[in-house]
C-alpha cells in the first residue's frame, strides 16, 4: 500500500496537523472580534486595540502578539497595525475582502468540532430552516473571495469557442462567469441561484465590472427548469452537495437548457479512483458530511458516468490544481 506524499510520519508531522487549530482559531477569533477592522490603517497600544474590540486589555494583547507571531499583525514600540496581507485583505468592505472567507470557515469550524458525532451517527445535523441572511452572506463572500481568485486561472484551459450564452448553475457569487465574460465581450450570463443569494450575486457582477452583460435567475434546482437556449452551463462546486442521483437530475437540467452542440462544464474537487486522495479533497467529503448532507467529493470516472446519465457525450477532463478539476461533457 503506498503512502501519501506529505503525509504524516514523524512526530513534528503530527504536531502540525494535530496543533494546527491554534493558529486557524486565533485568526478566526481575530476575525470574529473584528481586530484587523479596528485596526485599519493606525498603529494602536494593545489598550487601545482592546476598546475598539471591547475585550479586556490582557487578553487583546496576548491575541495581537499570537498574530503577530503568525504574520498578520506587526508590533512597533508597543503599537500594534495590520501587515500588508492583513491591511489589503482582512480588513472589512476593503477592494482584495476576503473577510468572507474567514466567516464561512468560522461558520464550519462548529460543525467540525462535532465531527465525531457526525461520523458515529453517520452525518451531521442537516441544517434545517432558511439560512440566516448574515451566514448567506458570509458564505457567498467566501465563494467569491475563493472564485473570484481562481476563476480566470481555472478557465484558462477551458475552450469558449463560439460561447455566446452561459448558464450558471447554483452560481452564487457567479464569479467563474464573469471571468468567461472578461474573455468574451459579446457573450451574456444568466446565474441561477437562490432567491436569498441573487442579490449578492449582482453585488459581485458589480465588482467584476460585468453587471450589464449580468442576470440573475431564483430559483431552485430541485423544483425549477434552468431555462434554454444556452450553450454553455457551468456546475461549479454544486455536484459535491449532493448524492449520485441528485448529480444526474441537476446534470439533466443542464441538458434540457443547453443547445444541440452546447456544452456543460462541472468543476469541483476530483477524487482519485480509490478515493482517497488528494488529501483536500478526501476532506472536503468530511465537510459535506458534517454538514449533513448526502454529497462528497466524486472520481473522474464517477462524474464521466453521471454526465453519460445525463444524456452528454464525449466527456473530457482536465485537471485545474492538484485537488480539483474540469470535466466537460457536449450535448449532440
Ligand atoms: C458551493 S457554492 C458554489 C458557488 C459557485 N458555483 C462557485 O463555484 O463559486 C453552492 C451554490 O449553490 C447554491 N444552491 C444551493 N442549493 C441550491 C438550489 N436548490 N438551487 C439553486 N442554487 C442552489 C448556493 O446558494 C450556492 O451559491
Amino acid at each position: 500500500m503506498e503512502q501519501p506524499a506529505n503525509g504524516i510520519e514523524s512526530m513534528a508531522d503530527l504536531m502540525d496537523v494535530v496543533a494546527g487549530y491554534w493558529a486557524s482559531r486565533a485568526v478566526l477569533t481575530a476575525h470574529e472580534l473584528s481586530v484587523f477592522t479596528a485596526l485599519g490603517d493606525e498603529e494602536l497600544t494593545a489598550e487601545e486595540l482592546a476598546r475598539r474590540v471591547e475585550c479586556p486589555a490582557r487578553s487583546t494583547e496576548l491575541l495581537a502578539n499570537a498574530l503577530v507571531g503568525l504574520g498578520l499583525l506587526r508590533k512597533e514600540v508597543g503599537r500594534f497595525a495590520n501587515g500588508t496581507f492583513a491591511a489589503a485583505s482582512l480588513v472589512r468592505g476593503r477592494g482584495d475582502d476576503l473577510t468572507g472567507y474567514l466567516g464561512h470557515h468560522a461558520m464550519l469550524w462548529k460543525r467540525w468540532s462535532e465531527l465525531t458525532e457526525s461520523v458515529r451517527a453517520g452525518g451531521g445535523q442537516p441544517f434545517s430552516g432558511e439560512m440566516p441572511a448574515e451566514a448567506t452572506r458570509a458564505f457567498i463572500m467566501a465563494m467569491h473571495a475563493s472564485s473570484s481568485h481562481w476563476g480566470e486561472k481555472v478557465l484558462a484551459k477551458l475552450d469558449l469557442t463560439g460561447v455566446r450564452r452561459i448558464l450558471d448553475i447554483g452560481g452564487g457569487s457567479g464569479d467563474y462567469s464573469y471571468a468567461m465574460l472578461k474573455r468574451l465581450p459579446e457573450a451574456t450570463a444568466v446565474i441561477f441561484d437562490l432567491p436569498n443569494v441573487v442579490p449578492i450575486t449582482l453585488e459581485c457582477a458589480q465588482l467584476a465590472g460585468v453587471a450589464d452583460r449580468v442576470e440573475t435567475r431564483a430559483g431552485s434546482y430541485w423544483e425549477d427548469e434552468l431555462g434554454e437556449g444556452f450553450d454553455l452551463a457551468i456546475v461549479s462546486n454544486i455536484l459535491h452537495s449532493t448524492g449520485p442521483e441528485g448529480c444526474v437530475t441537476i446534470l439533466q437540467k443542464a441538458y434540457r437548457a443547453l443547445i444541440p452542440g452546447g456544452r456543460v462544464v462541472i468543476h469541483d474537487f476530483i477524487l482519485g479512483e480509490d478515493g482517497t486522495h488528494p488529501r483536500w479533497a478526501a476532506l472536503f467529503s468530511l465537510n459535506m458530511l458534517s454538514g449533513g448532507n448526502d454529497g462528497r467529493s466524486y472520481t473522474r470516472e464517477e462524474l464521466e458516468g453521471f454526465l453519460e446519465e445525463a444524456g452528454f457525450e464525449e466527456a473530457q477532463h482536465t485537471a485545474c490544481s492538484e485537488d480539483t478539476g474540469i470535466v466537460v461533457g457536449v450535448k449532440r
